[in-house]
C-alpha cells in the first residue's frame, strides 16, 4: 500500500487548480439511469470513487467512455442488463446507494446492497427508503439487499425529511423527476452538489424548483433526454487547499475557487486570522500573523460548517495561539483523526461528539495512519507544517477524493512525495 512521505516546513506559495467535486460527480453519474439518451460530465474528477461508480454503472448495463484524459466522462444507459447493485461494489463506496432512486424510476425495480458501517459512523439508509415508500415503491430488506419494486410506477409525493440527509434527497429528487404527478421534498438538503443536479436534471428536461433552498418542488415528467452538464468546482479540496498555506505561511491561490461555495468556513478562517482574498482567477489565503487564533467550529448541514473539512480544520487549529473547540454535530465518529494528530504533538481531548484543541506552538513529525477520506488530508496538511517527517500511511483514502495531491501540492513548495509500495 502506498504512503506519503512529508518533509515539514517548507513554505507554500502558488496556484493549485480545483478539480469537479466528487460529490457532485457521483449524484450526477446515475442520473445517466434516467434516460436512453448519452449524458456526458465535463469537468469530473479524476478520482478512484468515480471509477468505482463507473464499474456499478457498468454492472448495471450502462455504456461508460471517459475522454480528455479522464475529465469528460460520456454515459449512456441505451438499455439496462441489471437492477441489481452488488455488494462487493457497494462495500467500496457508500454513494453507490444513488443508484436506487434511477433504478426505481426508470424500471419499476430495484435490488441495492446495504453499504454497511464505515469508519466515520453508522450511516444507515433509512431515509432513502422512507422517501421511496413515500413515492409509492415498496421495499424490503433480504439478506443485506434492499429489495425495491414500483410495479405501478412512481408517484409525485410529499416527501418530509427528520435529518437533513445529502444523498437521500439526492435520491428523491433523481426519483421524482419520473414519476406521476407532483412531489415536494421539505427539510431538503441545500448543498452546492444539490443545485447542481438539480440542474443537469433540467438540462435533461426535469421540472423541478426550489434547489438550494429547503423546500424542492418537482413535476414529474414522462421522459427525460440526454444532456452535457459541467461538474461543479470541488468545495471541500478547495477548502482543503486553502487551509495549506494557513497552516505553512505563504500564500497559495486555488483555481476556479468561489467564496460563495464556502462562505461559512472562509468566515471561520478570516476569525482565525486567515485572509482569504477573491481573485481573478479563485480564491487565495495567507496567514496574518504568526500563528493563528483558537475559534469555534460547528459542524452542520450547508451552509453550515461542512463535516468534510472539520478534520483539515483540526489540522490547523493544532497549532492556534488558544484553545479550540470543534463540535461535530453531523456523524457520531468522525475524530479517527485526533489520536494521529496527538501523535504528531497535538493537544486534543475528546468527549463525544466535541473535541477540545489546545493549541501548540509546532507539531512534530512522525509516522501516521490515515483512516478515512477527510482525515487523512488533514494529516497530510499537518505533516507540512510539522517539524521532520511524517509519513502517512494508507492513503487508498486519499486518492478516493483528491486528484495527484503531491503533484499540487509540490507545485506549491512542498517536500512531498509517495512511496509506492507493492
Ligand atoms: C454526503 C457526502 C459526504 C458528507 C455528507 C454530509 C457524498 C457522496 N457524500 O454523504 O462526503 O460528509 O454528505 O455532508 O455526497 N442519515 C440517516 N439515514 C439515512 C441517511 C443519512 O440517519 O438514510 C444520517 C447520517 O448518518 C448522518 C446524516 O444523516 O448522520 C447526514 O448524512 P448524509 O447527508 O446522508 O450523508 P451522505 O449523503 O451519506
Amino acid at each position: 500500500m502506498d504512503s506519503i512521505l512529508v518533509r515539514g516546513g517548507a513554505e507554500l506559495n502558488g496556484r493549485i487548480p480545483i478539480a469537479g467535486a466528487k460529490n457532485a460527480c457521483l449524484a450526477l453519474m446515475p442520473a445517466t439511469l434516467l434516460t436512453e439518451e448519452p449524458l456526458t460530465l465535463t469537468n469530473a474528477p479524476r478520482l478512484s470513487d468515480i471509477s468505482t461508480m463507473a464499474l456499478l454503472l457498468e454492472s448495471l448495463g450502462v455504456d461508460v467512455a471517459t475522454r480528455d484524459d479522464g475529465r469528460e466522462l460520456a454515459l449512456a444507459s441505451h438499455g439496462l442488463s441489471g437492477h441489481r447493485a452488488d455488494y462487493e461494489i457497494v462495500r467500496r463506496m457508500r454513494a453507490s446507494i444513488l443508484v436506487l432512486g434511477p433504478l426505481l424510476a426508470r424500471e419499476g425495480r430495484a435490488v441495492v446492497s446495504l453499504p454497511g458501517g464505515c469508519a466515520i459512523g453508522a450511516r444507515p439508509v433509512d431515509l432513502h427508503q422512507m422517501a421511496m415508500e413515500a413515492l409509492g415503491a415498496e421495499l424490503e430488506l433480504r439478506d443485506g439487499y434492499l429489495h425495491a419494486h414500483a410495479p405501478q410506477g412512481l408517484r409525485g409525493a410529499g416527501i418530509d425529511f427528520p435529518i437533513v440527509s445529502v444523498g437521500a434527497t439526492e435520491n428523491a429528487l433523481m426519483a421524482a423527476t419520473l414519476a406521476r404527478g407532483t412531489t415536494v421534498i421539505r427539510n431538503a438538503a441545500r448543498e452546492p452538489e444539490i443545485v447542481d443536479l438539480a440542474q443537469c436534471l433540467r438540462r435533461m428536461g426535469a421540472q423541478i424548483e426550489g434547489e438550494g433552498t429547503s423546500t424542492i418542488t418537482i413535476e414529474g415528467v414522462e421522459r427525460l433526454t440526454g444532456a452535457t452538464h459541467p461538474v461543479v468546482i470541488d468545495r471541500i479540496e478547495l477548502g482543503s487547499y486553502m487551509i495549506a498555506p494557513a497552516i505553512t505561511g505563504g500564500r497559495v491561490e486555488c483555481l476556479g475557487g468561489a467564496r460563495a461555495l464556502v462562505a461559512n468556513f472562509a468566515d471561520k478562517l478570516e476569525e482565525a486570522g486567515i485572509r482569504v482574498e477573491e481573485t481573478a482567477d479563485g480564491l487565495a489565503t495567507h496567514r496574518t500573523g504568526e500563528r493563528v487564533r483558537a475559534v469555534h467550529v460547528i459542524t452542520e448541514p450547508y451552509p453550515g460548517f461542512p463535516t468534510d473539512l472539520q478534520a483539515q480544520m483540526m489540522a490547523l487549529l493544532a497549532t492556534a495561539d488558544g484553545v479550540s473547540i470543534l463540535e461535530e454535530r453531523i456523524f457520531e465518529n468522525r475524530f479517527m483523526h485526533a489520536p494521529e494528530l496527538a501523535r504528531m504533538g497535538a493537544d486534543i481531548e475528546v468527549h463525544g461528539g466535541t473535541a477540545t484543541v489546545r493549541g501548540v506552538p509546532r507539531l512534530r513529525g512522525a509516522p501516521v495512519m490515515a483512516t478515512d477520506l477527510r482525515a487523512s488530508v488533514s494529516l497530510v496538511l499537518a505533516g507540512l507544517g510539522a517539524e521532520g517527517e511524517t509519513r502517512v500511511a494508507r492513503v487508498y483514502h486519499l486518492d478516493r477524493g483528491y486528484e495527484t495531491v503531491e503533484q499540487k501540492l509540490r507545485a506549491c513548495g512542498a517536500d512531498i512525495e509517495r512511496i509506492r509500495e507493492t
